[in-house]
C-alpha cells in the first residue's frame, strides 16, 4: 500500500498458486447468458473493433481468433471467485468493486486503453501478454480513437511488457495504459476497485435530499400578491423564497454521515436479493441461527463508521455492539456470539428482517452458482 497503491504498477509472479483455475469456461459462458449479469463480447476481426452487449445465448467458437467475453460481478455468483475477492480486503470494502472475468481466444483482448480505477489483473488460466505504460491521466487523459464503441487509445506508448502465466498478477494504478493479448485461449480475472466521482456523489445526494423534502410537501404560496403591470418580471417574493430555499438547504453533520454510509453501501441497480426458500417464524429463526451462525450474503454491502452501521443502502436501526462490528469485518458471526447478541430483541428483530430480505444467510453450505 505504501509503495505501490495508486502510484506505480507491480508485477507479482505466482501471486496465487492455482492447483486448478478458479473458474472454467462453461461457468463464464453460462453467466453471460443470464439477464441480470453484465456481459460484453469484444471482437477484433478484419482490423475492426466491435462490441456487443449480453446476454449471450451463443458465442464464437474457441478456435476462432481475436474475441473476448467479459463478465462483470462474477464474485456475486461463483463461490471460489467470491473467496478470491476476500483476499483483496487489505483495501477497505468501501473501495472494493467486483471481479470481472474475461475469457479470450488466441489474440483476443480489449485493445489499448486505460482505466480510471485501480485493478489487479490476475491470470487464471493460459497466458496473456501485457504491455503497459504511464500516461498523463488525470491531468491530460490520452486521446481515444473516435467513433468506436469501446475506449481504444489513439497512440499508446508502452514502456514494459510481461507475459503472465496462470497465478501471476499485475497491479495497475488508475490511468496506466495497458493492452493484454491472449496467447492461445486464456482466462483473466480483473479485481476492480471503485471510487466515486464528485458528480456521482452530488447527484445521489440531491436526489436523496429531494426525496426527503418531498415528504414535507412544502410549496410556494403568494396569497398577498397584487395585480402586476409587468407580467414578464419574476416577482420579488418568489425569487427571494426560492433563493432562500436553496441557501437554507445546509445539511447537519449527522445527515451527511448518514447519507455517506447509505451511498457507499447502495447495491448496484441490477442486484436482487433472494429471500430464503424456507421461511421460518422469528423464534425458530433465532433458534436456528444461534446454532449455525449467520453470514452476509455475497451481494450484501455492509459498512460502518464510528457507531453508525449501514447495510445495502440503509441505516441500521438496531443497537450497535461488538457483534455488529465483527459481522461487518468478518462477514460472518458464530452461533455463540449471535446467541448472546439476540438477547436484545431489537437485535433479534433486525437480524430476522435482514434474513427475510435475503441480506444474510444461515446456510453454512455454499450456495450454488
Ligand atoms: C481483459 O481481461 O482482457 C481486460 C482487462 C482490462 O484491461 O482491464
Ligand atoms: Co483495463
Amino acid at each position: 500500500m505504501r509503495d505501490y497503491w495508486q502510484r506505480k504498477p507491480l508485477l507479482i509472479r505466482q501471486a496465487l498458486g492455482f492447483a486448478q483455475a478458479p473458474i472454467d469456461w462453461p461457468t463464464v459462458q453460462a453467466l453471460a447468458a443470464r439477464d441480470e449479469v453484465q456481459a460484453r463480447l469484444i471482437t477484433h476481426w478484419g482490423g475492426q473493433w466491435q462490441l456487443e452487449q449480453g446476454p449471450f445465448e451463443r458465442l464464437p467458437a474457441a478456435r476462432r481468433k481475436r474475441w473476448t467475453l467479459l463478465v462483470q460481478g462474477v464474485d456475486l455468483y461463483v463461490e471460489p471467485i467470491y473467496q478470491l475477492l476476500q483476499k483483496f480486503r487489505f483495501a477497505a470494502d468501501a473501495r472494493l468493486d467486483d471481479v470481472m472475468v474475461s475469457i479470450a481466444s488466441d489474440g483476443g483482448g480489449v485493445g489499448p486503453h486505460w482505466d480510471s480505477y485501480d485493478v489487479f489483473l490476475l491470470q487464471a488460466q493460459g497466458q496473456r501478454r501485457w504491455r503497459i505504460g504511464p500516461t498523463k491521466y488525470p491531468e491530460k487523459p490520452p486521446a481515444l480513437v473516435a467513433g468506436l464503441p469501446l475506449k481504444i487509445m489513439a497512440s499508446p506508448t508502452f514502456t514494459d511488457e510481461y507475459v503472465l502465466d496462470a497465478g501471476d498478477m499485475l497491479y495497475l494504478p488508475p490511468g496506466w495504459a495497458h493492452e493484454g493479448v491472449a496467447i492461445g485461449a486464456c482466462t483473466t480475472l480483473s479485481i476492480g476497485f471503485r471510487t466515486p466521482t464528485r458528480e456521482e456523489l452530488l447527484q445521489a445526494w440531491f436526489a436523496d435530499q429531494a426525496d426527503r423534502l418531498a415528504d414535507q410537501g412544502e410549496r410556494y404560496f403568494d396569497l398577498r400578491e397584487r395585480q402586476t403591470l409587468t407580467p414578464g418580471q419574476i416577482p420579488n417574493r418568489l425569487a427571494q423564497t426560492l433563493a432562500e430555499w436553496i441557501r437554507s438547504a445546509e445539511p447537519s453533520t449527522a445527515q451527511i454521515q448518514d447519507f455517506v454510509g447509505r451511498f457507499l453501501t447502495e447495491p448496484k441497480p441490477q442486484i436482487w436479493f433472494k429471500p430464503p426458500i424456507k421461511l421460518l417464524k422469528p423464534n425458530s429463526f433465532i433458534k436456528t441461527v444461534s446454532r449455525t451462525g449467520v453470514q452476509l450474503d455475497r451481494q450484501t454491502r455492509m459498512l460502518y463508521r464510528n457507531q453508525r452501521f449501514f447495510i445495502n443502502g440503509e441505516t441500521c436501526e438496531c443497537p450497535p455492539g461488538a457483534w455488529l462490528t465483527e459481522l461487518v469485518n468478518e462477514r460472518k458471526l458464530s452461533g455463540v456470539k449471535l446467541k448472546e447478541a439476540v438477547q436484545n430483541v431489537k437485535v433479534a428483530d433486525a437480524l430476522y428482517q435482514w434474513w427475510m430480505r435475503g441480506w444474510i444467510n444461515n446456510e453454512s453450505a455454499v450456495r450454488k452458482a
